[in-house]
């Protein structure tokens, strides 16, 4: 790291951190986290939250609904969108190795309003995420329930998903993962790899044993020709069909890339290693490991996947709750189906509570920064991790995954991941200008070239997506301006200590 000290610029909304201030704040007792991860831990970590609903729910939908085999060719575009993202996010992240990813990112690079605004798009990303995968879960959970003990849930605690009204497990299984985050970073590593093993088997069983029953006859047509949308019209189509006024449609060579907007959802998480910088031991060197290593394995696997299960089953039959394990029904193999069911139950407790993990350490950032009450910031003096954030947030997210729907949200959460991709690969540039002095253990290769194709490839995915999506984007933006020209603006420790300077 540079030894030459630079004040904050202090110019409103537009004012910037500087990185040595990000750093010396992690510094400070009553705020530090305690530095306990590797690179193994971080790719553990990685896995562990990738690997979710996406491959196991999101697959079915996306073959059976906007591309049939040719969803495999979604994950690939997908995954290259992630992987331009990840390099972008592998330099600031071992440059700026302090809690709150894309958040501490912008503020050290860009400036405080549009730190903030990414900050509260990553409230939205996380929270809604962990509230999509606990109502997954739940599903999957239920499912085991009724058909290994023949115990079934009230309706009326299933969920809104399943007619019912409140999804009591999906509830519970937030408010237990909250309590095992309250208690330390190193018992929530030690689950996650175990539980993340279970899960990479589970995958593997997939591709390994579903590969005998691939019959070619389904791969025929591998991309299906396009036929208009039935109930797509308006506002459900994507972005990109209403502005150049096309007829919606699904499938043909457009419907790859609908699909790919959807199961971009499966690839969430590689990001949220980013969140655990300051927790690490080596994050200069391990940072870039853990993002890089993590997001390479799930495309294959992904990739591999899907290959194999658009092989076992016409894509027009595939189910859209779990095809993975419907794919084996309807090869008359129950043992493998019930196999995956369980691996699935058991993966999902993982994706939730690395998701609500990053959750409560950008929000962990932003009040230590002042931009949210002060309140929240102090860590726990035994466990050292950012209680009071964890509970009141963990007890909110809670509630919305009682109450919640999962479909529209899952489209919500894309829409914010992808924005918070284009704000990162613009700081990587603005960085580069202001601050090229720093010392970079992993440097993006070709920039500003690659951050430009990262940045107009997220807007491509964003632009596949409803427009629906984006008015509700636009909604939750719009509220988080306003939250900070009330609170954030004027409690900004960066905002004091510029007018201390001043004065
Ligand atoms: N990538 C994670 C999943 O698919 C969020 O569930």
């Amino acid at each position: 790291m540079s030894t030459q000290q630079q004040p904050p610029r202090s110019t409103g909304a537009f004012r910037t951190k500087t990185v040595e201030q990000s750093i010396r704040d992690t510094e400070e007792p009553e705020h530090a986290l305690k530095k306990s991860l590797s690179a193994w831990d971080l790719t553990v970590f990685g896995v562990g939250v990738i690997i979710g609903t996406g491959i196991f729910v999101l697959t079915g939908i996306a073959a059976k609904e906007n591309a049939g085999p040719a969803t495999a060719l979604s994950f690939v575009a997908a995954g290259i969108v992630c992987a331009l993202a990840a390099l972008c996010y592998a330099e600031f992240a071992s440059t700026v190795p302090v809690a709150g990813s894309a958040y501490t990112f912008s503020y050290a690079s860009i400036g405080e309003l549009p730190a903030w605004i990414i900050g509260w798009d990553l409230v939205l990303e996380f929270a809604l995420g962990t509230a999509v995968v606990a109502v997954g879960w739940s599903g999957y959970a239920r499912h085991l329930l009724e058909t290994n003990l023949g115990w079934e849930m009230p309706a009326a605690l299933s969920g809104p998903d399943a007619g019912g009204h409140f999804d009591l497990l999906a509830f519970l299984l937030i408010l237990a993962l909250t309590a095992v985050l309250v208690i330390g970073m190193k018992l929530s590593a030690r689950i996650t790899a175990i539980v993340v093993a279970i899960k990479v088997t589970v995958v593997l069983l997939v591709i390994v044993a579903g590969a005998f029953f691939i019959r070619a006859d389904n791969y025929t047509p591998f991309i299906p020709p396009a036929k208009p949308q039935e109930t797509g019209s308006g506002l459900m189509a994507p972005l990109v069909q209403v502005l150049f006024g096309y007829e919606p449609t699904n499938f043909g060579v457009m419907g790859i890339f609908t699909a790919a907007s959807i199961v971009f959802f499966a690839f969430i998480g590689f990001d949220v290693v980013a969140t655990a910088a300051e927790e690490t031991k080596h994050p200069q060197r391990d940072m870039p490991r853990g993002i890089l290593g993590s997001l390479l394995i799930c495309t294959l696997l992904y990739v591999a996947v899907t290959l194999v299960v658009t092989g076992m089953q016409k894509y027009t039959e595939m189910s859209a709750t779990a095809p993975l394990a419907d794919a084996f029904k309807a090869v008359d193999q129950p043992f493998f189906a019930g196999a995956i069911s369980l691996g699935a139950v058991v993966g999902l407790i993982t994706v939730c509570m690395i998701l609500l993990l990053g959750q409560t350490r950008v929000f962990f950032a932003m009040s230590r920064d002042g931009l949210l009450p002060r309140f929240f910031s102090v860590t726990h003096p035994k466990f050292r991790t950012p209680h009071r954030a964890t509970i009141v947030l963990g007890v909110v997210i809670a509630v919305i995954a009682g109450f919640t729907s999962l479909e529209a949200l899952a489209a919500l959460v894309n829409i914010g991941t992808l924005f918070a991709f284009v704000i990162v690969a613009l700081g990587v540039i603005v960085l580069r200008n202001t601050r090229p002095d720093l010392h970079r253990a992993f440097r993006t290769p070709w920039v500003p070239a690659l951050p430009i194709v990262s940045i107009l490839a997220s807007l491509w995915l964003m632009l596949n997506l409803p427009a629906e999506t984006w008015l509700r984007f636009a909604v939750w933006m719009a509220i988080g301006v306003v939250v900070y020209y009330l609170y954030g603006r004027s409690h900004s420790r960066l905002g004091k200590v510029g007018k201390e300077a001043e004065f």
